[in-house]
């Protein structure tokens, strides 16, 4: 591969992905592109999202002439990898919910789903609880409110710990259950960011679950070879995101250019 793998998600999610990739592969090349004028995705129509995130993935790939791209976004992986697959001319990678470790992990087989609205609600989703958990309760918990947090947190604003906790009740409440639940899936890539304050805020240790080291595992099996150049890291954004310019250079990425997207007609 001579070009970067490019992370794209509709916001800063993508970033916890991108950290598990850099874990891997210290010093692979990597662009980073999100859809910030469409954010959040968890809440958009189907039909429209399908389409908009093939237009932006192609115009990022062209942008930053990647050789891999890493659909860094369950909402948008759930809906759009087909898409993607068959309109882009690079190997697409996705990000779907890691219910299959997460029902390995469980051992009351009451595992949490933390996801967006779409997510939650995707025929994909129960699709891989039907094959993978079929054994286990599964409590599903739409969490927008905490893609509103983590991305004001990488803006710089402290995290509002009691939003987040209201927003998580229901997950909360299954802990209590018979079966407790004991295992939860991050199912937005949005919510590896927030780890740290998820653990704090559980009422008992609960395992969490997300997908960032299995998709570095595949990039590492799809790509035969990585191109590596740290210095890469350039970052491409759909709307201004001037607030986002020190958290992005936290994560290694650059001062965000603005992504020019063909006209629609
Ligand atoms: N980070 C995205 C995901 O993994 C979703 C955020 C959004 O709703 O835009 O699903």
């Amino acid at each position: 591969m001579t070009g970067p793998v490019l992370i794209f998600d509709s916001g800063v999610g993508g970033l916890s992905v991108a950290n598990a990739l850099r874990s891997h592969y210290p010093k692979v090349s990597m662009c980073y592109a999100c859809d910030n004028a469409w954010l959040p995705y968890g809440l958009r129509d189907d039909d429209a999202l399908a389409a908009r995130i093939v237009a932006v993935c192609q115009a990022a790939v062209d942008a930053c002439q990647a050789s891999l791209l890493v659909v860094a976004c369950n909402t948008a992986s759930t809906l759009a990898l087909d898409g993607l697959r068959q309109t882009l001319m690079i190997p697409v990678v996705g990000t779907v919910p890691a219910i299959k470790p997460a029902a390995f992990t469980s051992k009351t087989r009451h595992i949490g789903l933390l996801a967006t609205t779409a997510t939650v609600n995707r025929p994909y989703t129960q699709g891989l609880i039907d094959s993978f958990a079929s054994d286990c309760l599964v409590t599903k918990v739409a969490a927008d409110a905490l893609v509103t947090e983590a991305e004001a947190w990488l803006a710089g604003t402290p995290l509002n710990a009691t939003r987040i906790y209201q927003a998580l009740q229901p997950l909360w409440q299954a802990t209590q259950a018979i079966p407790a639940l004991d295992t939860v899936v991050l199912g937005c890539t949005h919510f590896p960011l927030l780890k740290p304050m998820l653990t704090t805020l559980a009422p008992t240790p609960l395992a969490w679950v997300d997908s960032g080291d299995a998709i570095a595992r595949r990039v590492g099996q799809i790509a035969k070879q990585l191109a590596f150049d740290a210095s890469d890291g350039r970052c491409f954004t759909t709307a201004p995101a001037n607030a986002l310019i020190d958290g992005f250079a936290r994560y290694g990425f650059r001062k965000p250019q603005q992504l020019l997207l063909p006209a629609v007609s």
